[in-house]
């Protein structure tokens, strides 16, 4: 497929689980990607396994330095940007009772935080026909044992989606929410643990947890014109978890 063709993209965590496999989808429908994350070592792996479209650079979506970096680095390769998929994100268990103010300062900095200013910072390369796709997850929507802070976060950036698109009325450019269910990725096997995997999948209508590639082929939709009526909307991928 072609329909991306001579698109550039920025992937926030693009260099491990959801956000490799959308880049991979994303390159082989033509765009070219900007994968950004705080692990040097990843990011080099992974630019080595997808070819000559895709750069790494290093940092936090936390840190506004480096995401000035990261769009200075845009601009200066590419001069524009069509794509953003903020999808980097964090997510641990903690009980009520147990929570911390560390862990919820942690969690917002990067779930919530660094998406809203990864994309006001991309604004400036952005034109008509953009597309940015913000990270949800079922969790927004549904009660997860354990997961206060990360529900919480995931349910704000189901509101942000809904606010850009107030404000950014008229400037041609959509946001919408993608939102997985359970992916076998290394961010599941570590909030859930293999047992956690089993009872998520077995709660899922399609009895099953998502391949990766199934949440970047979402992201390749929302990214692409044939989604050209779509904003404000939050697209579930999540075989049924959170629609029943
Ligand atoms: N897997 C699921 O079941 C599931 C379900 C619903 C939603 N999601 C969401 O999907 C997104 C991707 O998660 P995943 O499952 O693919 O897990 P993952 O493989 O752990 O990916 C998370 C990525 O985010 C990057 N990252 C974390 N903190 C960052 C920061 N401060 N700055 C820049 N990059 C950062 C990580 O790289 P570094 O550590 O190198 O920075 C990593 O590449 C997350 O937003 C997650 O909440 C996942």
């Amino acid at each position: 497929m072609t329909r991306l063709n001579g698109k550039t993209a920025v992937i926030t965590g693009g260099a491990t689980g959801i956000g490799l496999a959308a880049a991979q989808r994303l390159i082989d429908e033509g765009a070219f990607v900007f994968l950004f994350g705080r692990r040097q070592d990843v990011l080099d792996a992974a630019v080595a396994d997808l070819g000559p479209n895709a750069r790494g650079v290093q940092g936090s979506v936390s840190d506004e330095a480096d995401l000035d970096r990261l769009y200075a680095a845009v601009k200066a390769e590419r001069g524009t940007l069509d794509i953003v998929f903020a999808n980097a994100g964090v997510g641990s268990q903690l009980k009520l009772g147990e929570i911390t103010a560390e862990h919820i300062d942690e969690t917002f900095d990067i779930n919530v935080k660094g998406t809203i200013f990864t994309v006001q910072k991309a604004l400036p390369l952005m034109g008509e026909g953009g597309s940015i796709i913000l990270t949800g997850s079922s969790a927004g929507t549904t009660g997860a044992p354990a997961f206060t802070a990360y529900s919480a976060s995931k349910a704000a950036v189901r509101n942000l989606a809904r606010t850009w698109a107030e404000d950014l009325k008229g400037t041609g450019i959509r946001v919408n929410v993608l939102s997985p269910g359970a992916t076998a990725t290394e961010l599941a096997k570590a909030a859930l643990g293999e047992e956690g995997q089993k009872v998520f999948a077995s709660m899922t209508p399609l009895q099953r947890m998502a391949d990766p590639a199934e949440i970047g082929a979402a992201a390749a939709f929302l990214a692409s014109s044939d989604s050209s009526f779509m904003t404000a909307s939050e697209l579930a991928v999540d075989g049924g978890l959170a629609q029943l």
